[in-house]
This record gives C-alpha cells, sequence and structure tokens, in this order.
C-alpha cells in the first residue's frame, strides 16, 4: 500500500484524488492547498487529513506525493519532495523555464527517488492502443504523423497571462504525444501561431490558434494543429501514416447514437473537455505510477521526456516569435551538460 500525500486541490487535483483514492493499493493520506476552504472541502469528501505542503513533505510516513499544484511550484516541489525521500508524479509541465527545470532533474536524479511527468495522455486507452500497433509493426515504418488538439473555448486571459503560452501549457501534451509515437526528438521545429480567436490573447502576447511541423534526421515529419475554440466539443484526434497502412485514433462522442434521414447523417459531439474525455488516461496514469512506485521498475514518464517536451515548446515559441524553423541542438545547447 502506497500512502500518498496530494499537494494541490483544484481542478486536476481533485481528479486525482479520485483516482487515489479508487486504487487499491494506495491511500489518501493527507492533502494540502494554498487556499484552505479548497483543502478543507476536498479532505472532507475523502477523509483525509488538511496538512501544509511542506509537513506533507517532511512526514516520514508518506511514501509518495502528487504535485497538481500551479506550474510555477512545480520545480521547487519536486526537488523538496525527492530530497525528502517520497516517490513523486508532478502535473505537467515541469515548470515553464527549461534551465530551471533541467536544474531540478539533475537535483531530481541525484536522489535517486523515482519521479513521474502527468503527460495522462500516453495512457488514453485509443492512443495507448495505437502506439502499441505501431510498435508491433502493423503498419509498417512510420512516416507521418498527424495530431489535432482543440480545446472548447479559450481560457480566461487571466489564465493566458501566467500560462507560459500556448506552446508550453497547452501543445506541451502533444509535444510529448509525438515523442512518444515517434520514439526520437526532432531536428527542427517550425511553427507559426495567431491570436484570431481572441486579440486580447494576443495583446497578452500569447496565441490560441497554432501550427508546429517537426523534422526528423531520418526523414520522418510531424504536425501539430491546436486551437483553443472548437464550437463542438473537445477534438482530439492522432493520425499516423506508415509505408504499410494508417492507424486513427479518432474522438470520444458523449454518445454513439447516429440519426439518418433525408436530411442528412448527424451524430454526437465530442466529449466536452479533458474532464470527460480524459478520465479513463488519469486512472491508468495513476496505476502506471502506483506499479512502478511499488515494484521499483522505472518509471513510464520521467523528467526526461518532461523537459524534452518543455525543450521543443521553447522551440517552437522561439519559431513563432522569429518566423524561422529552430533546430533542437540551438534550444538545448546553452543548458547541456
Ligand atoms: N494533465 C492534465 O490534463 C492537466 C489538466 C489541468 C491542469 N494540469 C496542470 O495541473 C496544474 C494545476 O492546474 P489546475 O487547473 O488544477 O489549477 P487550479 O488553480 O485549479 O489548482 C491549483 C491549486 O493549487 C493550490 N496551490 C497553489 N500553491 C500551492 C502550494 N504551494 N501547495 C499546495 N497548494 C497550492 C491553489 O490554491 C489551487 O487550489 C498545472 O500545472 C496545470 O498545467 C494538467
Amino acid at each position: 500500500m502506497l500512502r500518498i500525500g496530494l499537494l494541490g486541490a483544484g481542478r486536476i487535483g481533485r481528479v486525482h484524488a479520485q483516482a487515489i483514492i479508487s486504487h487499491p493499493q494506495s491511500q489518501l493520506c493527507a492533502l494540502s492547498d494554498a487556499n484552505s476552504e479548497a483543502a478543507e472541502s476536498l479532505a472532507a469528501e475523502h477523509d483525509a487529513t488538511v496538512r501544509s505542503s511542506e509537513e506533507i513533505i517532511a512526514d516520514p510516513s508518506i511514501d509518495a506525493v502528487l504535485i497538481a499544484t500551479p506550474t510555477d511550484t512545480h520545480s521547487d516541489l519536486i526537488e523538496a519532495a525527492t530530497r525528502a525521500g517520497k516517490a513523486v508524479l508532478c502535473e505537467k509541465p515541469v515548470d515553464l523555464d527549461l534551465e530551471r527545470a533541467i536544474a531540478c532533474k539533475s537535483i531530481a536524479d541525484a536522489t535517486g527517488q523515482p519521479v513521474m511527468v502527468g503527460f495522462n495522455r500516453r495512457f488514453d486507452p485509443s492512443f495507448s492502443a495505437l502506439k502499441s500497433a505501431a510498435d508491433r509493426d502493423e503498419i509498417g515504418a512510420a512516416e507521418m504523423l498527424s495530431i489535432t488538439s482543440f480545446d472548447p473555448a479559450p481560457p480566461p486571459v487571466s489564465y493566458v497571462q501566467v500560462s507560459g503560452g500556448l506552446f508550453r501549457d497547452m501543445m506541451i501534451h502533444d509535444f510529448d504525444m509525438a515523442n512518444f509515437l515517434m520514439g526520437q526528438l526532432p531536428q527542427h521545429i517550425s511553427a507559426v501561431g495567431t491570436s484570431i480567436i481572441d486579440p486580447e490573447i494576443g495583446r497578452a502576447g500569447d496565441v490560441d490558434t497554432a501550427v508546429v511541423t517537426m523534422s526528423y534526421a531520418d526523414g520522418k515529419i510531424a504536425v501539430i494543429k491546436n486551437s483553443r475554440r472548437s464550437v463542438y466539443g473537445y477534438d482530439q484526434r492522432i493520425e499516423l501514416l506508415g509505408s504499410g497502412g494508417l492507424l486513427q485514433a479518432h474522438n470520444i462522442l458523449e454518445n454513439s447514437v447516429v440519426k439518418s434521414t433525408v436530411d442528412g447523417v448527424v451524430g454526437a459531439k465530442p466529449t466536452y473537455f479533458f474532464l470527460e474525455r480524459y478520465m479513463p488516461a488519469y486512472r491508468a496514469e495513476w496505476d502506471a505510477f502506483v506499479t512502478a512506485a511499488l515494484s521499483g521498475s522505472a518509471m513510464p514518464v520521467t523528467l526526461d521526456d518532461g523537459v524534452a517536451a518543455l525543450a521543443m515548446a521553447e522551440a517552437a515559441t522561439r519559431s513563432a516569435q522569429s518566423g524561422r524553423p529552430v533546430a533542437m541542438s540551438e534550444v538545448l545547447k546553452p543548458v547541456a551538460k
């Protein structure tokens, strides 16, 4: 049994609390939140104790912490928790600053404690089935990857201002998915972005619509399309073209009813947003973490993966700002150890 401390009782912290209490081998012992009301209400739901993040990290009876606090706290909390001998599952991204994320990784690595980064989409049943089919060579050698990831509606500008930008906050999931499916980092990244949905997002220095193309040393290509608005729901699709065929993962719909009449054929919309679409993925992610922590096997998503996706976000941000392709070596060179 893994005794867990949950740091952060906000949107995603509440999802993780559910996964922790539903798992037969994990126990939610304590939780913290900077907002005491948020902490008290979640603790009351799950019969957990409210404590400060520092107290939880210092408690030797807690085996692992799940970090679901805002991004600008992640590096500090990963360092403190691993130094205190805890296994860690930390939400994405590791940090907004690449150098800070790399420094955090070396400190955590030195402690020898296992750290997993919360790229939950790897555990989505459809995406993981697509990956398994590709690994079994069912479509031959992969040649071109296409990832579509549209949110239903843009976040408030107050969120955009502290998010680190679309590439670090939103597309980071898709960068990790590209690494997961292609099994390598790209050589070059080209990005274009626009604030066509909400000019206020542009005035805040961010984009709400972006396309990234990535080229690989072995000639493969990947494209990622992000939008902060799709009026029909959360659009999450993947297409992998190989020498011997095509793998596609379609959207999950609200229901499976299709109405066919003389007017046409109409079906349900995709599920609304990440809380609806990815609930099975969050549970499977937690199960993978618990299994690795209890068995001592390698974490399935590591700080290396977190740093790699952040480096790609950095390259895409630079490319969108400068209008030129950015080599990954350019982004990683100044911080490489
Ligand atoms: N993997 C995913 O699908 C996914 C989805 C949403 C958010 N996230 C990530 O999760 C993190 C949290 O996002 P959210 O949407 O839940 O935010 P949120 O604002 O809803 O929740 C964060 C909570 O952390 C609390 N907090 C702040 N500092 C703290 C500290 N030092 N110790 C304890 N609690 C503290 C806040 O009071 C707040 O309640 C972000 O890094 C975000 O990128 C990941």
